[in-house]
């Protein structure tokens, strides 16, 4: 069906009034695969952006583009790894944290991207003496180029406030992802190796006392390791970043906390031990 601009406009309309998040194609799209030019075809759909990108002067019929043609452009182990050499460098090359944040904005070796309206980089305070490190943003996240404002991120601040922390006054919050995976689906484990060069620096530039390692994709990732998070929270770990031994709590994500109401007394009790180690080394 063609549909004019105005029909476009109302449609999209109407596709925010029913709160659709997220523009998804009739097929699936990988976001890593060398462009392919889009078809030239009487009834084509409109193209999607990433393949538009960089057409190839040799377009291929219509009928060519299929779910296997386009797997066949990939060549994820050549792109991925040169992505993360190039993470590494420029992570290493950003002597500050406003360095680093441009470092990311310039930063096109990771797909989620593409897809992504903001780099989330930070928010509260870089040299308070409690930084957090959460998964990846999400929708509101995306929205907003700040980490941990939506539901959960409200939750979290009412948890920390509970001990006098507040992103206004004493805490550093980022993740290990900077940009929001489509859909909210979990990073995959490319996409965070390919970033965490970027957070173990963020980390490094902040130099916070203690780290808060919320929920297990952060914990995971930074302590290199396959134990959920519910072996992990509460127990105190160490991160070796930059020449410094900084301790780590792993917490649970307040995600998950929203989802189930019983682990709150776990909740209090880290919250607490967070209390404890923040009074005894003050
Ligand atoms: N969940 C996260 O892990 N980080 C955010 O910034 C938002 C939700």
């Amino acid at each position: 069906m063609q549909l004019e601009r105005p029909e476009i406009i109302d449609l999209l309309k109407f596709h925010i009034d029913a709160d659709c998040a997220d523009v998804l194609d009739d097929m699936p799209v990988n976001h890593f695969a060398a462009p392919v030019a889009p078809a030239a075809a009487a009834h084509e759909p409109m193209p999607h952006p990433g393949l538009q990108e960089t057409a190839t002067p040799l377009a291929p019929p219509a009928s060519a583009v299929t779910p296997a043609f386009v797997a066949a452009q990939v060549t994820p182990s050549a792109t991925q790894t040169g992505a993360a050499i190039d993470s590494a460098t420029l992570a290493q090359n950003a002597k500050t944290l406003d360095e680093l944040a441009a470092a990311l904005e310039s930063f096109d070796g990771c797909g989620l991207k593409k897809t992504a309206k903001s780099t989330v980089f930070s928010d509260g305070v870089s040299t308070a003496r409690v930084m957090l490190v959460g998964e990846a943003p999400g929708q509101d996240e995306d929205r907003t180029g700040k980490p941990f404002v939506g539901r959960s991120g409200q939750l979290l601040d009412a948890m920390m406030g509970t001990i006098g922390l507040s992103r206004t006054g004493n805490l550093y919050i980022a993740n290990v992802i900077a940009w929001r995976p489509p859909g909210n689906r979990a990073p995959s484990v490319d996409e965070l190796e390919i970033c965490k060069p970027f957070i173990l620096r963020q980390i490094e530039l902040a130099a916070p006392e203690i780290i808060v390692l919320v929920g297990g994709t952060s914990a995971k990732t930074l302590l290199d390791t396959e134990t959920g998070i519910t072996r992990l929270r509460g127990k105190w770990q160490t991160l070796e970043i930059g020449g410094r031994t900084i301790p780590a709590l792993p917490f649970f994500h307040p995600a998950y906390v929203l989802r189930r109401p019983e682990t709150k007394a776990d909740v209090w009790a880290d919250l607490c031990a967070l209390k404890q180690k923040l009074d005894a080394a003050s």
